[in-house]
């Protein structure tokens, strides 16, 4: 039995089978569908899992449930990771009101066509309160965090902030791992676009005094929260969180490799505190894209083609843009064996980037790195040291 304060408990599950989540992220520890059930006067559960857990779902409510029946089950989130057993639900407890807001029904619709939550249905609106008995529940709207009819619920009893998707990670809670690594992973790669959205929530719950809060995904967070709203604090202002700098780099025969590791080399020469580098063909492109925002400098390394850039490194731009990358400082080293134009196109990507400081230096090479490249490696590190 999962105990998380005196009245509530969690019944999620880890997912292992699961091999790209969200149709593509990698998650090589799983996943964890959290949920949650308050035990008071009356009894709410927050929030379903996937659709290939429902029975050990059920067996979990069940467990705490003993002879008792829920009342609410509260749907703070619609995505399908925890919305998939709303249905299941309300045929096992068909006397239970079905808790939401006025987007959480009309996606329920979507969802599950002919559906009729007729008399089951308790609409709530941003700041309304739902009292079980010891346990008065808040509702905290927080729209795009990370879909439009996203809610948290704050249990002014326990203290207890139940945060949707927010400070939640990759990783099924029966895997030992760090925290921050793949929460940042998360963060920007699901709501790295919705910052400012993620900003307007934070300030909520700053007037609320949390002592847990219970994501949907990821463990409970209850010592230290601090470090945790300071970190979201961080990426969702598009902050630098670390020392140091990022290069990606793609590479068809190995030259510009050469020339984005010469680089590394000399940045670390010069004492840089931090150089994390990645060939973005190889390695899981979320993680590139989370350290991209982790740092405040990036080096993009890439081969002209086709009149435009090696399409991982479009892949990445695209991903850094569309997430709304902002307040950095960007160098650039292009390949190009008869027309090198990586530059240019690099540039233009980043057109309605907020804020980007673009180094002086750049470095051209036509095929292979030669003395004049060395020379150019050397200004641009300098310039990125400053
Ligand atoms: Fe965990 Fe946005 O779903």
């Amino acid at each position: 039995m999962n105990k998380i304060t005196n009245d509530i408990y969690y019944i999620g599950v880890n997912d292992h089978e699961i091999d790209l989540f969200e149709g593509q992220y990698d998650v090589p520890n799983g996943m964890a569908y959290n949920s949650y059930i308050i035990m008071d006067e009356k009894i709410a559960v927050f929030d379903t899992v996937d659709q290939n857990f429902t029975a050990q779902w059920l067996s979990n409510i069940k467990q705490i449930l003993a002879d008792r029946k829920p009342d609410y089950l509260i749907v703070q989130h619609m995505e399908p990771d925890h919305s998939a057993n709303i249905l299941n639900f309300i045929k096992e407890y068909p006397e239970a009101k079905i808790v939401g807001n006025a987007k959480t029904f009309g996606m329920i619709a979507n969802f599950f066509e002919g559906l009729d939550l007729a008399d089951k249905k308790l609409e709530v609106k941003e700041g309304e309160t739902l009292s079980l008995g010891k346990h008065e529940l808040k509702f905290v709207f927080a729209p795009m965090v990370h879909w439009p009819e996203v809610m948290f619920t704050y249990d002014m009893n326990d203290k207890v902030l139940f945060s949707a998707d927010a400070f939640g990670k990759f990783g099924a809670l029966d895997v030992d791992e760090d925290w921050a690594c793949e929460a940042r992973r998360y963060y920007f790669g699901i709501v790295g676009k919705y910052g400012v959205q993620v900003q307007a929530v934070l300030k909520k719950a700053a007037a609320l005094d949390i002592q847990t809060i219970c994501p949907l995904h990821g463990p409970i967070l209850k010592e230290d929260l601090g470090y945790y709203l300071g970190l979201y604090n961080t990426w969702s202002s598009y902050g630098v969180e670390s020392e140091g700098i990022f290069i990606a780099y793609t590479s068809v025969y190995g030259n510009t490799k050469k020339a984005a590791e010469l680089l590394r080399d000399k940045l670390l020469e010069k004492g840089c505190p931090k150089v994390a580098i990645a060939d973005l063909a190889r390695e899981d492109m979320a993680e590139s894209v989370e350290d991209a925002f982790r740092y405040g400098k990036l080096v993009i390394a890439t081969t002209t083609y086709n009149a435009d850039i090696f399409p991982f490194m479009k892949h990445f731009i695209l991903d850094l843009t569309e997430r709304n990358y902002q307040n950095r400082t960007i160098g650039i080293i292009e390949n190009g064996s008869w027309a090198p134009m990586a530059a240019k196109v690099v540039k233009g990507m980043f057109e309605k980037s907020k804020n980007i400081t673009w180094t002086e230096t750049t470095v051209s090479i036509k095929s292979a790195v030669k003395s004049e490249n060395i020379a150019q490696i050397e200004a641009l590190a300098e310039e990125l040291m400053k």
